[in-house]
């Protein structure tokens, strides 16, 4: 049985759990508010809010419907466009109407669920953050500025929420249904187990690549579901290791203090994985096993080093190997069937452990890359003590550079040793050409993440114009 609220209603389905949320929402409740679009997770049109508690309130996150299993609902408040206002337009609905941010308006329950969503946050508005918190839905007509024009206007007409209580600041202005107070009570009132038995073979983390690619095999069978498990959580730091859970999202690392002090630029590294509902559901443990040679968190984990930890379901047994040795060839990985990926751990960076993450693709959000690539430094000044770089989309599998590290590695931190290392590193890539550039293209890309890596880091000690023309 699963159980969850959906906007002010009880819902106890005995449905099967990998159907998708967006189907049960729309041919079984008939909320036709949420559209169907890509089916992809690309559009944004199937945008719901999804609220759970967390350490004793509710914090809601947009998602995609169409890639979310039924079964990841549980427990939880899912709020549809039906659900955000009660008999008038909420603010995010009217600054729509007062700016043309609507013209066809099949996507506009999306845009409007997303932007209500960012305005239950607990943070003070932003303009910049209230855009980008729609940076998972596409519209076809309006040319986007009319929709960044309302965005900043509920920027400035919420300027006074009360960040700490948002979503009662929200409801004692009538902005949102009176019944959201009553929301927690409730949801805590909820069986916590789904008691489904699984079926049919599938594990699923936030969906973003199984349903993409098996929803209608998944749809009809009752997954093993790892999203919600709480020993697959959390991000924590234990005898000079982090420890991340295998079913810690793009968003749980970009939230989390113990991340945002290891890496001062994490906001930026994370505003070019996907988009914002993507980041609220794609898990860690599921980028690795999809072991697209694009992966971002993988290139931002090799670079770190990390060890993953494996947990298999049958014997018991735990393993653990280095993440850069997982990747055997072409989405084949040293991992058997039956195991799952519990954690994965890397050293926590020290003092003088300089960290940095490239991405290029056509589009900033909401796409994957052509290359991307990550690097951690140690240097003391003078020289590179040790390095780790990545690179994805140069090779069958997400590439850990070995040759290129271990020459960086007790070398001055100039300009002709980073020219050194990417000779080495070319030599260490295989590009092809494909839909994302041809392999001349790939390779150059490579080179100049890596160039920036070194410019980003360490502005006034390497210059860009010993870098270029040299290579
Ligand atoms: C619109 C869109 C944009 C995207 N953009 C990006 C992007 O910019 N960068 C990027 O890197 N990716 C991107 N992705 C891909 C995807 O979001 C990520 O790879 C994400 O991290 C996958 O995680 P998941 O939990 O959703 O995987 P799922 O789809 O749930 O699972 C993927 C695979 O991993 C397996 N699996 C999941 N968890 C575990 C576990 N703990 N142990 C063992 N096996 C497991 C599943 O069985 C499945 O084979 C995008 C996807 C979409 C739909
Ligand atoms: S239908 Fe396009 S993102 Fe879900
Ligand atoms: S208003 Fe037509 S797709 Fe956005």
């Amino acid at each position: 049985m699963i159980s969850f609220i959906l906007n002010n209603q009880e819902i106890h389905t005995e449905e099967k759990s990998g159907t998708t949320l967006l189907d049960f929402i729309r041919y079984r409740e008939h909320l036709t508010g949420t559209k169907i679009g890509c089916r992809e997770g690309d559009c944004g049109a199937c945008t719901v809010l999804e609220g759970q508690l967390a350490g004793g309130r509710i914090e809601y996150r947009s998602i995609v419907s169409c890639l979310t299993p039924l079964g990841n609902a549980h427990g939880k408040h899912i709020v549809t466009v039906e659900g955000i206002s009660s008999g008038q337009l909420n603010p995010v609905q009217e600054a729509f109407v007062e700016h043309n941010g609507t013209q066809c308006g099949f996507c506009t329950p999306g845009f409007v669920v997303a932007l209500t969503g960012y305005t239950m946050d607990y943070k003070p508005i932003e303009p910049k953050k209230a855009i980008d918190s729609m940076s998972g839905n596409i519209c076809r007509c309006t040319g986007y500025k009319s929709i960044e024009r309302a965005a900043i206007t509920v920027a400035n007409v919420l300027a006074d929420k009360n960040p700490d209580n948002p979503i009662g600041w929200l409801v004692s202005k009538g902005y949102l249904p009176a019944y959201f107070v009553g929301i927690p009570e409730r949801l805590a009132a909820i069986r916590k187990d789904m008691a489904t038995p699984e079926n049919g073979g599938w594990i699923l983390g936030g969906g973003t690549d199984l349903m993409v690619q098996r929803p209608d095999d998944i749809a009809e069978t009752n997954p093993v579901l790892l999203f919600d498990r709480q020993d697959l959580k959390g991000i924590r730091a234990e005898n000079g290791r982090c420890i991340v859970g295998a079913a810690v999202t793009a968003t749980d690392m970009k939230e989390s203090l113990l991340f945002r002090t290891y890496f001062p630029r994490l906001d930026h590294f994370m505003y070019l994985v996907s988009s914002e509902p993507i980041r609220n559901m794609g898990t860690i443990g599921g980028n690795i096993v999809n072991a697209s040679p694009i992966a971002d968190l993988v290139a931002f984990f090799l670079a770190l080093d990390a060890d993953v930890h494996l947990y298999h379901t049958k014997t018991e047994a735990d393993r653990v190997l280095p993440l850069r040795k997982f990747f055997l060839d072409y989405k084949k990985m040293d991992k058997e069937p039956e195991e799952i990926i519990h954690h994965i751990s890397f050293a926590i960076p020290g003092e003088r452990t300089y960290f940095h993450f490239e991405k290029v693709s056509r589009r900033i959000t909401l796409d994957i890359a052509s290359v991307n690539s990550a690097i951690s430094i140690e240097a003391d000044g003078r020289d590179i003590v040790k390095a780790h770089v990545s690179v994805g989309g140069v090779a069958p599998v997400p590439l850990y550079l070995q040759r290129t590290s271990t020459f960086l590695a007790g070398k001055p931190l100039e300009e002709k040793t980073i020219i050194d290392a990417a000779r080495i590193m070319d030599a260490e890539i295989a590009p092809i050409s494909d839909i994302r550039g041809s392999k001349e293209y790939k390779r150059l890309l490579a080179r100049q993440l890596f160039y920036a890596h070194f410019l980003e880091l360490f502005p006034g000690k390497i210059h860009a114009e010993e870098l270029v023309n040299v290579f």
